[in-house]
């Protein structure tokens, strides 16, 4: 199986993290997100330990909320002790109120609002991730007015390119987040930066681009981070005390991808970075990264039920669910790989056919071309694995469907940690 949550009952049922998923799909509906917490928590102690032993006690993973948020997955992070990386009022709004501590909130964004930038600093949001000089100066400006010394990093772009797809790659010079280093801008940034009597510069940001693979790119980042720190420090005299080298490492969707030995790569950053420093004379700093989908993605299934199959003789056969685009719209926008499990046995032979949702447009397809049993049908339930991470968090309104709910699995029971959106929820906004 693609991954160990992931097993089959002796009659052939489909089970996620040990439980019936139709009877999950019994009791709490369709669609239906299913997240396994107790995955969740091992992903996240992973990389504590991992952390812990590549760079002693004070490096932290900051979980990236955009992956998946809601209260309980911030309740989770608390617990297991964990940052978090927040890029809007939103995600910061939903961390406290679950009780997760503000100055452990690292708060990112390349468009942020005067409203945004108050809202946080009066929440006592502990480290800004500053994107670039229009918000630096609306930083100065607004810590000055309440007599704050705000914390911050500056994130920079190193001119990677990853080579994951176009959409999720922000390393390279002319993507819009971050401030090049090529430019010569980066440098006018920090020097900016270190006039602002209100504006604590602790270090540097980057993020070069999201399911990495190639176990080169972050080495080559390190590279890159730590000569401009060498720059700085010759140009400016400034030591930065942290370094954060963003997220990205890929997950397994189907059994083609490869498996991230997560530990072993954050081992080998560790010793490149050991290592470039003691060549520049500089200090290790404090260590960052900001994981999303590999803490969530694999804690992630969505289980649909058919609601029609349609055979197209000649050309194809679709599968239609309750679900779609509004829940899962990854393959519409990036033409992401899923892979697609039928929830009980249905016979031996099998067939093609399109994963279809009820959205009012012919590109919802949730996944082409998948085999399935050729007897399914109306009533089945269909499983999508790995949808953990940017499903939840991506999932729209279109069509006015609601949002499924999000169900909990933890030591053998469930529990409902977001509820469905039913249409008065829909509506209320409308006047
Ligand atoms: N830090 C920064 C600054 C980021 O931009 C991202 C992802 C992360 C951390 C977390 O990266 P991860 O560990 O999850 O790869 N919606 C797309 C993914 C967009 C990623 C955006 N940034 C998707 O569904 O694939």
């Amino acid at each position: 199986m693609l991954c160990d949550n992931i097993t089959r009952a002796s009659d052939g049922t489909l089970l996620f993290a040990g439980q019936s998923v139709n009877a999950l799909a019994d009791r709490w509906g369709t669609p239906l997100y299913l997240m396994d917490e107790d995955r969740i928590r091992q992903n996240c102690r992973m990389y504590l330990s991992a952390f812990r032993s590549a760079f002693g006690e004070d490096a932290l993973p900051l979980y990236a909320g955009k992956a998946a948020a809601f209260r309980q997955i911030y309740r989770i992070m608390a617990e297991e002790g964990l940052g978090v990386d927040a890029v809007s009022p939103g995600e910061i709004g939903t961390a406290l109120s679950a009780g997760y501590p503000a100055e452990n909130i690292y708060y990112h964004g390349d468009g942020k609002t005067d409203q945004d930038i108050a809202f946080a600093l009066d929440h006592g949001v502990g480290c800004f991730i500053v994107d670039n000089g229009d918000e630096l100066i609306s930083l100065q400006e607004h810590a000055s007015a309440r007599g704050l010394r705000q914390k911050v990093l500056l994130r920079i772009t190193p001119g990677i390119d990853p080579h994951t797809y176009h959409a999720i790659n922000t390393g390279a010079v002319d993507v819009k987040f971050g401030v090049p280093v090529e430019t010569g801008q980066a440098m006018e940034f920090v020097r900016a930066a270190l006039g602002m009597k209100n504006i604590d510069v602790a270090g540097l940001h980057c993020h070069v681009g999201s399911m990495v693979f190639d176990e080169d790119v972050f080495l080559r980042t390190v590279d890159l981070m730590v000569g401009f720190m060498a720059d700085v420090r010759g140009e400016l005299g400034l030591v930065f005390r942290e370094l954060n080298l963003g997220g990205g490492y890929g997950v397994r969707y189907t059994d083609d991808d490869p498996t991230a030995d997560i530990p072993a790569r954050i081992g080998e950053v560790a010793a490149r970075l050991r290592s470039r420093l003691s060549e520049a004379g500089l200090p290790v700093p404090r260590f960052l990264m900001e994981p999303g989908r590999s803490i969530v993605a694999d804690a992630g299934m969505t289980v649909y039920t058919v609601c029609s199959v349609k055979r197209i003789p000649g050309y194809k056969s679709y599968v239609i669910t309750d679900g779609g685009m509004t829940d899962n719209p990854r393959y519409c926008l990036y033409g992401s790989a899923y892979t697609v499990l039928h929830t009980a046995p249905r016979g031996k032979l099998r067939a093609i056919f399109d994963l279809a949702g009820r959205c009012c447009e012919s590109g919802d397809i949730i996944q082409p071309a998948i085999s399935l049993p050729a007897a399914t049908g109306r009533g089945d339930r269909i499983a999508v694995c790995t949808t953990g991470a940017y499903n939840y968090s991506m999932a729209s309104n279109y069509n006015r469907f609601g949002r499924p709910p999000v169900v909990m699995l933890r030591g053998g029971e469930s529990y409902l940690a977001v509820r469905r959106e039913r249409i008065e929820d829909v509506l209320a906004q409308d006047l």
